[in-house]
């Protein structure tokens, strides 16, 4: 069954209840428990359980926040072409579904915050190329974000990452975010390691452009930096990272090695001989006194 098949009532009812909807100017009329002014949808903070099955298809602005929303069924957007604001703050997502954006490219705000996301897959926001500001703020579990999670994202200008479970961030989940000024990263428990060099060079090159929550975002880990600020760290904080050898190292700890080997076969040698002749003299001073 394709997105929307249980929606069309009117395919059954006739062509005069065609004309009558057509006549109202929308899908649907305003949804239980809503309230709708012009493009505005508000369905926030009704204990709603699950999203209202039908918007009137000209809705802008849709807000589902603090409800106790756990998932959104497949295709839920897809008539939606006007849909430019979804709020779904303070809900219990844990995942979206697969392509939920292909209906409403035109979305520019997304917000997701207080959710129960631990995950944000690759590809998740890849239709909504139009998005400006994604909020997964206040995800207390979200501890892994896909390197191609926020793909086709070109325009996004704010990125909101705090107050999650982070201890680490790929790179190539950020690189591609060529139109992002605001990221935010304060409140998860970064692990600054060897491995957060690259992504924290990356910060500070964009600093100038990225107003950044910077005195909020520290480390939890190693312990030698616990507590301390993430853009406080310079490359010094990275120097043990980077003592390694070289290929003449190598060749010259092979050749030390080689000359100690030699030598001590040379000083078990000569220590033989000096043994066997000063055991043959004793022998023969021996005989002598005999
Ligand atoms: C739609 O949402 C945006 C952003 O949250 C807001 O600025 C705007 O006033 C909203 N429009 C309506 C009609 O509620
Ligand atoms: C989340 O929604 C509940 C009502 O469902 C409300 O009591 C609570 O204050 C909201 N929390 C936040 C952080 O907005
Ligand atoms: C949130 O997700 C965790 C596992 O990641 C689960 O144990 C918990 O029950 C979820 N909470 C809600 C409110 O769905």
């Amino acid at each position: 069954m394709g997105p929307g098949a249980g929606r069309r009532p009117t395919m059954l009812l006739g062509p005069w209840l065609v004309a009558a909807v057509v006549a109202a100017g929308a899908g649907a009329g305003c949804p239980v428990l809503c309230t709708c002014r012009g493009q505005a949808v508000d369905c926030s903070g009704q204990r709603l359980f699950s999203v209202p099955a039908e918007l009137p298809l000209d809705t802008g602005n849709l807000s589902l926040a603090h409800n106790r929303i756990a998932s959104i069924p497949l295709g839920y957007l897809a008539c939606y072409a006007q849909l430019r604001v979804l709020d779904l703050r303070n809900n219990s997502l844990a995942t979206l579904p697969a392509r939920l954006f292909l209906g409403a490219r035109r979305l520019t705000h997304l917000d997701l915050s207080y959710n129960n996301f631990s995950l944000v897959t690759a590809d998740m926001f890849l239709e909504a190329s139009e998005l400006l500001r994604l909020d997964l703020s206040h995800n207390p579990w979200l501890c892994t974000v896909h390197p191609k999670a926020f793909r086709g994202l070109a325009q996004l200008r704010e990125l909101d990452l705090s107050y999650g479970g982070l201890s680490a961030l790929s790179l190539d989940a950020l690189e591609g975010l060529t139109g992002l000024v605001t990221l935010r990263i304060g409140g998860n428990p970064w692990v600054c390691g060897c491995a957060m060099e690259p992504f924290l060079k990356w910060l500070k090159s964009r600093i100038q452009l990225c107003t950044s929550d910077s005195q909020l975002a520290k480390c939890q880990a190693p312990p030698e930096v616990k507590e301390v600020p993430l853009f406080s760290l310079t490359e010094e904080s990275f120097k043990a990272c980077h003592l390694t050898l070289t290929l003449d190292d190598y060749l010259f700890i092979a050749f030390v090695g080689f000359v100690v080997s030699i030598a001590s076969v040379a000083t078990n040698f000569l220590l033989g001989i000096t043994a066997n002749c000063c055991h043959r003299w004793s022998k023969a001073s021996e005989d002598e006194e005999v």
